[in-house]
């Protein structure tokens, strides 16, 4: 494997705050690799200054041979890094379809009738077993299908990356199922994931490698089970054990139904 992304050495600060302090780590190409870290531990600002949606203020960053630091989120996505987000950002309003036909607006016009025509768009939702509701609006889905249909309209832009924040984050045990069988299925034909989660057996289940973050730094990194007693990274988590982490904490942050809904 070779490295996909390459975080080297970055730096964040909101005023006083040093969100990111030297942080570094390395996406190999073909893996699923986990980052995972008590909250407030810089993981989303991370994912933040990758795609361009947070500018570092130092440190570089490095994705298929290109340097894409500083670069805004409209190019870093259109080299081929798709995104989700922690809170979801459906629209409310809109049906499935039309929320997938959304992501139209981020891709040359050159594409758009090949990447997102109905067919493609209903394959999309097919994929993430949603067809039945693809005229219902977005609304009305559950928060696990929201998330279900965000993970579509990434895959709409055929990213060569993907960064999932939270992914199975206040869903229910069977829609998880679905997220990790979806992932595994994609990262078969060759889709490299990077993905933040505090539910620990889907991080387990599902990662080649972790890197575990702590205030704003990489502290280890190592496939799952040698990560998960490795002394420091228990320390990171107050002493506790990775397996009975504090559910409240991991859970998203408002109610799940009128997260981050942009209708
Ligand atoms: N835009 C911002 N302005 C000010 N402070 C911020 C901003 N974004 C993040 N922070 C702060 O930076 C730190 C890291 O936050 P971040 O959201 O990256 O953590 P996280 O590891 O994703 O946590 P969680 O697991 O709770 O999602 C926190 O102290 C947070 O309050
Ligand atoms: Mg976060």
């Amino acid at each position: 494997m070779s490295a996909l992304l390459e975080v080297s050495d970055v730096r964040k600060s909101f005023g006083g705050l040093q969100a990111l302090s030297g942080c570094s780590f390395t996406v190999e190409r073909g893996s699923v690799t986990g980052l995972i870290g008590p909250n407030g531990s810089g993981k989303t600002t991370m994912f933040n200054v990758i795609t361009g949606y947070e500018h570092a203020d130092s440190g570089a960053v490095r994705f298929d041979g290109h340097d894409i630091t500083g670069m805004p989120a409209g190019k870093v996505g259109g080299l081929g890094v798709g995104r989700t987000f922690q809170l979801s950002r459906v629209f409310g309003r809109l049906t499935l379809l039309e929320n997938l036909r959304v992501g139209r607006r981020g891709v040359p016009r050159s594409r758009r009738g090949e990447l997102f025509s109905d067919q493609r768009c209903m394959e999309l939702l097919d994929f993430v077993g949603l067809t039945r509701l693809a005229q219902e609006p977005a609304g009305s889905l559950s928060y696990g299908q929201r998330k279900l249909v965000e993970l579509a309209m990434v895959l709409a832009q055929e990213p060569s990356v993907i960064l999932l924040d939270e992914p199975a984050g206040g869903i229910n045990p069977t829609l998880i199922g679905q997220m990790a069988e979806r992932i595994a299925q994609l990262n078969k034909q060759g889709v490299t994931f990077l993905l933040v989660e505090h539910n620990m057996e889907f991080v387990m289940g599902i990662c080649d490698v972790v890197a575990v973050m702590e205030r704003g730094a990489v502290i280890a990194v190592g496939e799952p089970g040698m990560v998960r007693n490795d002394p420091l990274v228990l320390d990171a988590y107050l002493g506790g054990s990775l397996d009975d982490e504090d559910p409240v904490a991991a859970a998203p942050s408002a109610a799940p139904g009128i997260i981050g809904d942009r209708s």
